[in-house]
């Protein structure tokens, strides 16, 4: 296990650009693969979670090659002809390469295993094997189909109508995804807008898929068109250094090339409402998607702030570092409705609740949230822990920047998983 001494830094200034965005990376290698043909993806995010991506689908007969300048080349067989895996797929830490390929697999006439470390072995599979097995896919799994390893014979699926019962990109995707193998119309219901990139990236791969406000409707049977794209810089890991850029006296920052999604920036919106200094520059459009540069200022006083279910799908990867901005903020901020964080790569809310605890943090927890009452001057620890979850070790890692004294972060190789240069990063800009 790594570990990462950090004391109080001085003003975090300059520029830095953010890793690819990981969602939209794992959708580029998903829909490049099951289209017809070459695609090039260009600032693809080559990380632990994409590379779970890339190998999966390179274990199911797709020509995945790496271009000089770093982006891929993937050759895809068209969606119905991928082959059977020679072995189980080992999705590692991630979720989104698990759910997603659930859905592909069940539309594929073969027989194929998914198991993953030991995280995402604890993490509910249930939520895709339902809508599934509906659909037609023959899937069993661990602990009567609750987790993984799961295998899945899939193919003649049905169309279905499906209410989801929780709001998840995740398992949103799965089903759109089965719906292409589908005969007919399948129509998905979420009761909270989740990350909208699958709807929009399949669109641009040629797929009929409507989206009608929380209603997505998929056509059946037709097949992917390659496309050509770039990935836009990652909001969700961006987040570590807007907060680090708030809270470190002295701070000037320009985080550049940003997805700015609607569905993806509640953190923006919602530190903005706390009283953060965060200013859109140079707003566009890449390849389909919102992009722009932040610029994000020292703030010293930062407001609480009270959220609840319908605000946090929108901002649900930045709980963490949410938590350590809150602890800043002068009087009680409430994160409720948010007890899908318990299942999340570790169980965020208890591990928040528990490390910043040991920073001073006054931290009450719920089933579904934290009460945090600030402002604290966070005090370093000597032995804080990142639970194996790449979002923790980062979070932690902005508050004992800006903490009194030094702090010890164990297990911070966690971060490889979506920012393998974030320590680089951080040193890069310290002045
Ligand atoms: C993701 C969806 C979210 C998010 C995860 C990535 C995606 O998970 O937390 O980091 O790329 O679709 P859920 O679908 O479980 O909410």
């Amino acid at each position: 296990m790594n570990s990462v001494t950090l004391k109080k830094h001085r003003a975090l200034r300059g520029e830095m650009t953010p890793p690819p965005d990981k969602s939209i990376s794992h959708r580029a290698v998903f829909f490049s693969s099951l289209a017809y043909g070459k695609s090039m993806v260009s600032n693809v995010l080559r990380a632990g979670d994409t590379n779970s991506t890339i190998n999966a689908f390179r274990m199911l007969g797709v020509e995945i090659e790496e271009m000089p300048d770093g982006s891929l080349s993937i050759d895809g067989p068209g969606f119905m002809q991928l082959r059977e895996p020679p072995d189980v797929i080992d999705c590692g830490n991630s979720g989104t390469t698990t759910r997603l390929l659930a859905g592909v697999l069940s539309g594929c006439r073969f027989f194929s295993v998914l198991t993953g470390d030991q995280s995402l072995r604890g993490r509910p599979m249930g939520r895709v094997i339902r809508p599934l097995h509906e659909m037609g896919a023959m899937i069993a799994a661990r602990d009567i189909n609750r987790y993984l390893p799961m295998s899945i014979t899939g193919g003649g699926l049905k169309a279905i109508t499906y209410k989801m019962p929780v709001a998840s990109a995740q398992v949103k995707s799965a089903i759109v995804l089965a719906g292409l193998f589908a005969d007919g119309e399948t129509v998905i219901e979420e009761p909270v807008k989740s990350r909208d990139h699958t709807e929009t990236m399949l669109k641009a791969y040629g797929a009929d898929v409507c989206v009608d406000d929380l209603k997505i409707t998929v056509k059946g049977g037709v097949e992917l068109s390659p496309c050509d794209m770039t990935v836009p810089g990652d909001i969700s890991s961006a987040a570590f250094f807007i907060a680090g850029a708030l809270m470190v006296e002295g701070s000037e920052l320009l985080i550049k090339d940003v997805g700015l999604n609607p569905t993806r920036t509640g953190f923006i919106d919602v530190i903005r409402k706390m009283g953060a200094d965060v200013q859109v520059l140079d707003g566009r459009e890449l390849s389909g998607e919102p992009v722009g540069s932040l610029l994000c200022k020292y703030t010293d006083k930062l407001s609480p702030i009270t959220l609840s279910k319908e605000d946090i799908p929108s901002l649900i990867d930045e709980f963490p570092i949410l938590c350590v901005l809150a602890a800043r903020a002068g009087g009680v901020t409430q994160i409720r409705g948010a007890s899908e964080l318990r299942v999340k790569e570790s169980d965020r809310i208890s591990a928040m609740a528990t490390e910043l605890g040991k920073m001073g943090v006054k931290i009450k927890e719920y089933d579904d949230g934290v009460a945090i009452e600030g402002p604290v001057e966070l005090r370093g620890s000597n032995n804080l822990q990142s639970y194996g979850d790449h979002r923790i070790a980062m979070a932690l890692s902005i508050a004992a920047i800006s903490a009194e004294g030094e702090s010890v972060i164990n297990g911070t190789e966690a971060v490889g998983i979506s920012y393998p240069d974030f320590y680089d990063t951080l040193k890069g800009l310290t002045h």
